[in-house]
């Protein structure tokens, strides 16, 4: 059955790599790629990205949307993440990535869950690979990759099955890496409240603005205690700033045995 050999994939145990990552800005050329630049996420990582003095490249389907978003602010290379050829001018000489990408669900079945959730992930990652430039690659996944009867994966092709093989590709390919794990999200604006973390997918559902998962993902790029960290988030409004030391320091690696879906 279909449904179970996904679940064996993602269950499956590969041995993780560890590495030392440098913090972003720290270093002189560091040239950040954004995928799903264009998104409602990866808009806001782009604007922190550049509020921090990052040079940002986007990935983009469409030049003229991204030139249309952000002016020649940022470089922009066309390309999908389902066509692996066209990543390779996308990921050449970049010291980051930020991957906000998603698929169109039920909308577009060429677009499905599986073409660009699983394989167009994991063709960036090896992009990224490839490249042999890349110091930490940032995923945004979702809550609840681990509960197969996850209502969403009924709704909308197994999106949460096909995204935690995407996570897998990340996870076990030697990259250094973060997967941020956000819950519902919000177009309400960023830095207003706290952030709530937590690891293996057993926090209660809840609500993120966009902007705010995009300052997560900003935040980890080369923060060693980000490293090989994978991490759900929702708001948290019981605070109303976030301290990035601790926020990091309390999240555990990945354990070297692999992730329990
Ligand atoms: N909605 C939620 O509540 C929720 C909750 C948890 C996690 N998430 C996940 O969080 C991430 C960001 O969500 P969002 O709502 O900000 O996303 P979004 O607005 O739907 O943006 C998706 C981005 O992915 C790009 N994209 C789609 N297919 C592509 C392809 N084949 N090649 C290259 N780029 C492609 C889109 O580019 P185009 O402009 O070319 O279409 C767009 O920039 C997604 O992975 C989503 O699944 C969502």
């Amino acid at each position: 059955m279909r449904l179970i050999s996904i679940l064996s994939a993602l269950v499956a145990s590969v041995s993780l790599v560890s590495g030392s990552v440098a913090h972003a800005g720290e270093q002189g050329a560091d040239l950040v790629l954004v995928a799903g630049a264009t998104g409602r996420t990866g808009r806001h990582v782009v604007t922190e990205l550049l509020a921090q003095g990052h040079t940002v490249r986007v990935l983009s389907r469409s030049e003229a949307s991204a030139r249309e978003a952000f002016g020649d602010t940022v470089q922009v290379v066309e390309g999908d993440v389902r066509d692996p050829d066209s990543l390779v001018p996308a990921v050449a000489g970049v010291r980051y990535i930020v991957s906000a990408v998603g698929s169109s669900g039920r909308a577009d079945p060429e677009n499905s869950p599986e073409a660009v959730d699983y394989h167009g992930v994991r063709n960036m990652v090896e992009a990224a690979k490839a490249a042999g430039t890349v110091e930490h690659f940032v995923l945004v996944s979702s809550m609840g990759i681990t509960q197969p009867t996850h209502p969403l994966n009924r709704f909308a092709n197994n999106i949460l099955l096909w995204k935690g093989l995407g996570e897998n590709a990340l996870r076990f390919s030697g990259l250094d890496y973060t997967i941020v794990r956000p819950g519902g999200l919000v177009d309400e604006p960023g830095g207003k409240a706290g952030i709530r973390a937590g690891q293996g997918d057993t926090m209660e559902q809840g609500y993120i603005p966009r902007a705010d998962v995009a300052r997560v993902c900003v935040a980890a790029l080369g923060n060693p205690a980000a490293n090989r960290v994978t991490l759900e988030v929702i708001g948290d409004p019981d605070r109303d700033t976030v301290d990035w030391e601790a926020f990091f320091a309390a999240l555990e690696a990945d354990s070297q045995e692999g992730i329990s879906f």
